[in-house]
């Protein structure tokens, strides 16, 4: 049973994240905090979340831009000076976004602006935060990795699964398919790099929800199923191969 004294929450204001806020805010013996960060508090789209933190003294709102450096050193400070000391238990990345596209109408403006978001974001986030869940899995008394304890949760997506393409006739979306395999890599290294500090990290994907993201995929459907499996229909064979571990200068930076 989760039991945790903090979480924030990236991308609170709407859709996943402002249901994750409800709930975590509405459970009994709740969190002490949760702080929901978005990036315009004071904007239309907030009102919502503003109505959450009027509802529950523990709801904290604070303004975070994921994709602006300084917004998260801003976030991590106010958080430290409002902990008082003590750490972070959980940090949800959930803020994320989509640009719909198909394989062959795909754009390196949208594959930059959503990999930026996606990966370079929850990067970002989670080193801005590290010292504050390093405090927390120092405090617990736990053992092992747990939520409870001290733990990166990175809201990822089956859409990233390199296993599992059964979404593919529901919506191509390239550009965020490659972000979340991303995302699910930086999830697996953060697990690698963090584990010997106490911290779990984790990537989730929280099923198809009826989200503003959520419905994007959803709207493509027929253009989708109309187009087939992408390249398929045209008798070209795509894959992804492992050279192997090759000593070229690429090779010899790892
Ligand atoms: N819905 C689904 O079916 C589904 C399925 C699998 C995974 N997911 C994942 O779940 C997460 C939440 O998705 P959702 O469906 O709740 O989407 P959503 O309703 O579109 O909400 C996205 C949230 O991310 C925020 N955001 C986007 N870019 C940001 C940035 N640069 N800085 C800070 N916040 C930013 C948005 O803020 P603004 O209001 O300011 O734009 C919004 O709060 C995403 O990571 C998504 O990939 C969703």
């Amino acid at each position: 049973m989760l039991n945790v004294r903090s979480v924030l929450v990236t991308g609170s204001n709407r859709g996943i994240g402002l249901e994750l806020v409800r709930q975590l805010a509405g459970k009994s013996k709740g969190p002490e905090w949760v702080f929901a960060t978005c990036r315009d508090p004071e904007g239309p789209r907030a009102q919502d979340l503003k109505s959450l933190a009027a509802k529950y003294q523990c709801v904290k709102i604070l303004p975070m831009d994921i994709n602006d450096l300084s917004s998260i050193k801003t976030a991590a400070a106010k958080v430290t000076e409002l902990l008082q000391g003590a750490g972070l238990n959980l940090l949800i990345n959930n803020a994320g976004t989509v640009k719909g596209s198909t394989l062959e109408s795909e754009t390196a403006e949208d594959m930059a602006e959503v990999y930026k978001t996606n990966v370079i974001g929850p990067m970002l986030v989670s080193q801005a935060f590290l010292p504050l869940l390093r405090k927390a899995s120092q405090e617990s008394p736990q053992k092992g990795l747990s939520c409870s304890k001290a733990a990166i949760v990175n809201v990822s997506s089956e859409g990233g699964s390199i296993a599992n393409v059964d979404g593919w006739i529901r919506g191509q979306i390239t550009n965020y398919r490659c972000s979340k395999a991303a995302l699910n890599m930086l999830s697996r290294c953060q697990g690698l790099g963090f584990a010997e500090d106490g911290i779990l990290c984790i990537a989730l994907h929280p099923g198809w929800v009826q989200t503003d993201l959520g419905n994007v995929t959803a709207a493509l459907n027929m253009l989708s199923r109309c187009q087939g499996l992408g390249f398929a229909e045209d008798g070209i064979l795509c894959i992804a191969l492992h050279p192997g571990w090759v000593q070229t200068d690429l090779g010899n930076v790892t």
